[in-house]
C-alpha cells in the first residue's frame, strides 16, 4: 500500500513500535505495530481499507481521550484521524444553520465557532475533548445535551461493502452514550469484532436563536443564577460549563497538563440506568433521576456511578500516593498520575466497580473503549 499519509512502524522481531500512549489523555498502553496520522479523507479511506484488506486489525483514535490500551499494546494498525474542513451548507431562519465538519476535527473548536455565531443547541457541550467524529459514535453528553439532539445526518464508510453510507440521525439509534455506529460490529478477519462504520465526518443543525437552548442540567441553571428550562446568552452557558467542568478536573487544555487529575478518561463508568427492582434496591440517599420508560414500558431510574463509588468508600483520591488514582476532584474518574501503567487502572478499576457491586448491589461498567484488556 502507498499512502501520503505518514506512516510508522517497525518490522516484527525488530524493536517496539510507535507508542500509542501518547495519542490518549491516560497517557498508558504500549506500541501499535504501525501507525497512520490520516490528514485528508482519502487519506484516511485508504488506511482503513487497505488494513482491512490485509487482515490487520484496525484501532481508529480520534482524540484519544475515551481510550484505555493495554500494556501489551496493539498488534494492528492504529489509524489516527486527523482529518480537517468545516463547512456552512446552509443558514437561515427556517433550517437554522446546517454545518458539516470533518471527523478529526477538534470538538470544543466547533463549539466555540457555533457559540460565537450564536447557533444554538451544543453550547452546554463546551470543554469536551476529542474529535467531532467521536461525538456520535457515542452520542456524547453532556449538562443537559448530547449530540443525538442536533446531529442531522453522519457520513460514513461501511467497512463491509468498502462504499461510503450516510445516517439520517433519526436512524442511528441514539441512546444514553451509545448509537449503532458503537454497538453494529462486524469480524471482518478472525473472531474479533470491529466498528462496521467510521466516521467521515457528521452534519449539525443548530438553531440561529443567539441564546442557549432551554437550560436542562440543575446544576447548570444553579450556576447560572436561573430556572432549570429558561434561555440565557449562548456565551453564558459556554463560560459556566467550562467553570464546572474545570472543577471536576475535566478541562484538558495546555494550562492544565500538569494536573494529574486531568489525566484521565472523563467518566470511567456510565451511570447506571435501573427498572423499578434495581432502583428500588438502591441505598437509601441515593440520587435518582427519571430516565423514560424501558421495553414493558415499566419507569426507568439513573442513579449515579460516582454517588456508588463513593458511598462503596471510594473518596476522591482513593488510590493516593499510588500510581493510579481516583481523581481529586470527581470519584468517576480514574486517573494516572504519572507513571501508572494500564494494569494499574485496571486493577482500580476492577476494585471499585467490586466494590460497588458488593456494597450498593449494582453493577457498573466501564464507559471507555478498553482495547486489549477488559474489567
Ligand atoms: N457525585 C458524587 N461524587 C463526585 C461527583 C459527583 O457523589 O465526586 C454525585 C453528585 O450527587 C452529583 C452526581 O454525582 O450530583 C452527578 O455528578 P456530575 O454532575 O458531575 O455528573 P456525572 O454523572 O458524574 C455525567 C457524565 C459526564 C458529564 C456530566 C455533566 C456520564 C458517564 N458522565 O457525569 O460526562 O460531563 O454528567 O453532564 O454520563 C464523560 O462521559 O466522560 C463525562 C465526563
Amino acid at each position: 500500500m502507498t499512502t501520503s499519509a505518514s506512516t510508522t512502524g517497525s518490522a516484527s522481531g525488530s524493536t517496539a513500535g510507535p507508542a500509542i500512549a501518547p495519542l490518549t489523555s491516560l497517557r498508558v498502553g504500549g506500541p501499535a505495530r504501525r501507525l497512520v496520522v490520516a490528514r485528508t479523507e482519502d487519506e484516511l479511506v485508504e488506511a482503513v481499507l487497505g488494513a482491512d484488506a490485509a487482515g490487520e486489525p484496525l484501532l481508529l483514535v480520534g482524540g484519544g481521550s475515551n481510550l484505555l490500551v493495554a500494556d501489551a499494546g496493539f498488534e494492528g494498525t492504529v489509524v489516527q484521524v486527523a482529518t480537517t474542513g468545516v463547512r456552512l451548507g446552509s443558514e437561515d431562519a427556517c433550517g437554522g444553520a446546517v454545518v458539516t465538519a470533518a471527523a478529526g476535527e477538534r470538538w470544543d473548536a466547533l463549539v466555540a465557532r457555533a457559540v460565537a455565531h450564536g447557533w444554538s443547541g451544543v453550547e452546554a457541550l463546551s470543554g469536551i475533548p476529542g474529535t467531532v467524529g467521536a461525538t456520535p459514535v457515542q452520542n456524547v453528553g453532556a449538562y443537559g445535551q448530547d449530540v443525538s439532539q442536533t446531529i442531522a445526518t453522519v457520513r460514513t464508510l461501511d467497512r463491509v461493502t468498502g462504499r461510503q453510507r450516510t445516517f439520517a440521525g433519526a436512524d442511528l439509534r441514539f441512546g444514553y452514550r451509545t448509537s449503532r455506529l458503537k454497538t453494529e460490529r462486524v469480524a471482518l478477519h478472525g473472531e474479533h469484532a470491529e466498528s462496521r462504520y467510521v466516521v467521515l465526518d457528521a452534519t449539525f443543525q443548530l438553531r440561529l436563536a443567539g441564546r442557549s437552548a432551554p437550560v436542562a442540567y440543575a446544576e447548570l441553571a444553579r450556576r447560572l443564577g436561573v430556572e432549570v428550562g429558561e434561555r440565557v446568552p449562548s456565551a453564558d452557558v459556554r463560560a459556566a460549563v467550562l467553570a464546572l467542568r474545570e472543577g471536576k478536573g475535566m478541562v484538558w487544555d495546555e494550562a492544565h497538563l500538569h494536573d494529574h487529575d486531568t489525566w484521565s478518561a472523563g467518566s470511567f463508568f456510565t451511570n447506571p440506568v435501573l427498572g423499578p427492582e434495581g432502583a428500588a434496591a438502591l441505598p437509601e440517599g441515593a440520587p435518582r433521576y427519571p430516565a423514560g420508560t424501558g421495553e414493558h414500558g415499566e419507569p426507568l431510574v439513573k442513579t449515579s456511578a460516582a454517588w456508588l463509588i463513593e458511598h462503596a468508600g471510594f473518596g476522591k483520591g482513593y488510590g493516593l500516593p499510588g500510581p493510579a488514582a481516583l481523581s481529586t476532584k470527581h470519584a468517576l474518574a480514574l486517573t494516572n498520575r504519572g507513571t501508572a501503567r494500564a494494569a494499574d487502572l485496571l486493577a482500580l478499576a476492577r476494585e471499585v466497580a467490586d466494590g460497588v457491586r458488593e456494597r450498593c448491589g449494582v453493577r457498573i461498567v466501564n464507559e471507555p473503549v478498553l482495547v486489549g484488556c477488559s474489567l
